[in-house]
C-alpha cells in the first residue's frame, strides 16, 4: 500500500512531476516509422505533451510542439516543407529546434526568427521504431537494446492505446505468479465459453501447473533493472525444487521476454502518453538461428493490436455492446492493467506474499527518482559509447540455447515449441496472431524445421 503522494510521485509523468523527470531522462520510443511513411505528419502525446512528429521532404525527422505560435493552429494538419513543417492557416515554417524561421504573409518573413520558438525534442531512429529525448541536455546515448540490432531475424510491432497509466502495466512484470490464473485457469475459462475444442485440446498445462509448490518468491537488482522469480519445492508438491526466472525488466520501462537470439523474442514498453494513458508496444523479434536465414523484410511493420470485439447484441441506449478480446496472452494481460482504472488507487490495495517484486520496483523506482532529484544520471543512462558496445543484452546475455552452431543436429526439439511452430498455426495463443510479418516468421521456422531434418539425413 502507497499513500497517495507516495503514489502521486511514482505515477505521474507530466513536466515538474517526480516520476515524469525521471522518465525525461531517457530515450523514449513513442512511433514507429512506418507511420510516417502512411503520413508524414503525425499527432504525438507523450509524457503528457501534445507534440507533432513530421518527417520533411529532405527526410528529416522533428519532434515539435502541437499548436502554431500565431493563432494555435493544430500542426498535426501542416504541411511538411524541405526543412522542417508549414502551418497549414498562414504557411509559419518551424524547423527540427521548432524555431519559427519563416512567416511568409509578413513584412519581414523572418521577423520571429530568434524570437519565437516552439518545444522541441530531438529524435532518432532504431529498429523502425522512433525515440524521442525530452530531458535536459546534453541528452545521452540511445542504448542499442538487444532485440532492436539483433541481425538476421523477422521483426513486428503491436501497437494500441491502453487507459491506464505506465505504472500499471510495469508492474504487471512484478507479478511472477500472476501467470497461473491470467494466462492459465482464465484462459481456459474463455476457451470453454467460446467452445474452442481444439485449442483446448492443445492447450498446455504449464501456467495451472506453476501455481503448485510454490516456496517463496526472490527478487534482486541486475545492472538494467530487476530480476525476480518463483522458488518451488517439491516438498509442497511442485514436480522439483526449483528456482524460476520470470521475464527480464530493463529499467524504467521495458520488459524483455526471452532474449535475443531465440526465434521468439518479445520487448513489452509501457510508453507514458501521460497520467493516465499507455502506449503499448509489443516488440517482436524471431531470429534466425545459425545456418538459417531470415526472410527478409524491407521495413519494420506495425499493427494496432485489438483490444474488443463486437458481440453482435446491442446494450439498452441501443449501442453494440463489445467484449474484450481474451484468448491470448498479452491481451489477458491488458484487462489486467486498464481495468484498474486509469490511474489506480494504490492507497486501497492490500498486498501479499505475491506482490514481494512489485514493492521491490516501486522501491527502485523511487530510488532512481531520488538520483534524478540529486542531480545524477538514473540506471540505463549511457553517455560513454564503451560502456555500451554495440548491443546491449536486457537480460546480460543472449539466448544461449540458440547461438550453438550445431545446434541442429544437437538440439533438434528446440523446434518442437508453440513459438518454433508458425508455420504450423503456433501463433494462437500471442497477441502476435494479429501481426503482418506472421507469414514471414512462419517461413522462418519452416527454414528451421528443414535445417534438422538436413542435419538429421
Ligand atoms: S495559425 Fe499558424 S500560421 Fe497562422
Ligand atoms: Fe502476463
Amino acid at each position: 500500500m502507497l499513500t497517495k503522494e507516495q503514489n502521486d510521485r511514482l505515477a505521474r509523468v507530466g513536466p515538474g512531476t517526480p516520476g515524469g523527470e525521471l522518465l525525461r531522462r531517457y530515450w523514449v520510443p513513442f512511433l514507429p516509422s512506418a507511420k510516417l511513411d502512411e503520413d508524414p505528419v503525425q499527432p504525438v502525446r507523450l509524457l503528457g505533451e501534445d507534440l507533432t512528429c513530421y518527417r520533411d521532404k529532405s527526410g528529416g525527422v522533428g519532434l515539435i510542439g502541437r499548436h502554431c505560435l500565431h493563432r494555435a493552429v493544430d500542426l498535426r494538419w501542416g504541411i511538411p516543407d524541405e526543412n522542417g513543417l508549414r502551418c497549414p492557416y498562414h504557411g509559419w515554417l518551424y524547423n527540427e529546434t521548432g524555431t519559427c524561421v519563416e512567416a511568409p504573409m509578413e513584412a519581414r518573413p523572418d521577423m520571429h526568427k530568434d524570437r519565437l520558438k516552439l518545444p522541441a525534442y530531438p529524435v532518432e531512429e532504431m529498429g523502425g521504431l522512433l525515440f524521442a529525448y525530452m530531458g535536459p541536455q546534453p541528452a545521452p546515448l540511445l542504448p542499442p537494446w538487444d532485440l532492436f540490432v539483433w541481425p538476421n531475424a523477422v521483426r513486428q510491432m503491436g501497437v494500441v492505446k491502453l487507459n491506464a497509466n505506465w505504472l500499471q502495466c510495469q508492474e504487471n512484470t512484478g507479478d511472477p505468479t500472476h501467470g497461473v490464473w491470467l494466462h492459465g485457469f482464465l484462459f481456459k475459462y474463455v476457451l470453454e465459453k467460446m467452445g474452442d475444442q481444439d485449442r483446448l485440446a492443445r492447450m498446455t498445462k504449464t501456467f495451472m501447473q506453476q501455481g503448485v509448490g510454490i516456496k517463496d518468491l526472490y527478487v534482486h537488482a541486475t545492472e538494467y533493472g530487476m530480476e525476480k522469480g518463483v522458488i518451488f519445492s517439491k516438498e509442497l508438491g511442485a514436480p522439483e525444487d526449483k528456482k524460476s526466472r520470470h521475464s527480464t525488466v530493463i529499467f524504467p520501462f521495458y520488459t524483455e521476454q526471452n532474449a535475443a537470439g531465440a526465434p521468439w523474442s518479445e520487448f513489452q514498453i509501457r510508453v507514458p502518453i501521460d497520467d493516465e494513458h499507455t502506449y503499448h508496444i509489443s516488440y517482436n523479434c524471431y531470429a534466425a538461428p545459425p545456418g538459417v536465414e531470415a526472410p527478409t523484410q524491407e521495413k519494420v511493420p506495425y499493427y494496432e493490436v485489438p483490444l474488443f470485439e463486437e458481440t453482435g447484441r446491442l446494450d439498452e441506449e441501443g449501442k453494440p455492446i463489445r467484449k474484450p478480446i481474451l484468448d491470448c496472452i498479452l491481451n489477458q494481460d491488458f484487462i489486467g492493467w486498464w481495468s484498474q482504472g486509469p490511474l489506480t488507487d494504490r492507497t486501497a490495495e492490500n498486498l501479499g506474499r505475491t506482490d514481494i517484486p512489485v514493492v521491490f520496483l516501486r522501491r527502485q523506482l523511487d530510488e532512481q527518482i531520488r538520483v534524478v532529484e540529486d542531480g545524477g544520471d538514473p540506471m540505463n543512462v549511457f553517455r560513454d559509447p564503451g560502456e555500451m558496445g554495440d548491443i546491449l543484452y536486457g537480460g546480460g546475455v543472449p539466448a544461449e540455447a540458440w547461438l550453438d552452431p550445431d545446434w541442429a543436429k544437437t538440439r533438434p526439439e528446440l523446434v518442437r515449441n508453440t513459438r518454433t511452430q508458425y508455420h504450423k498455426g503456433g501463433a494462437v495463443w500471442e497477441s502476435d496472431r494479429y501481426g503482418p510479418a506472421i507469414p514471414l516468421v512462419g517461413e522462418l521456422h519452416r527454414r528451421m524445421e528443414e535445417a534438422v531434418q538436413t542435419a538429421a539425413s
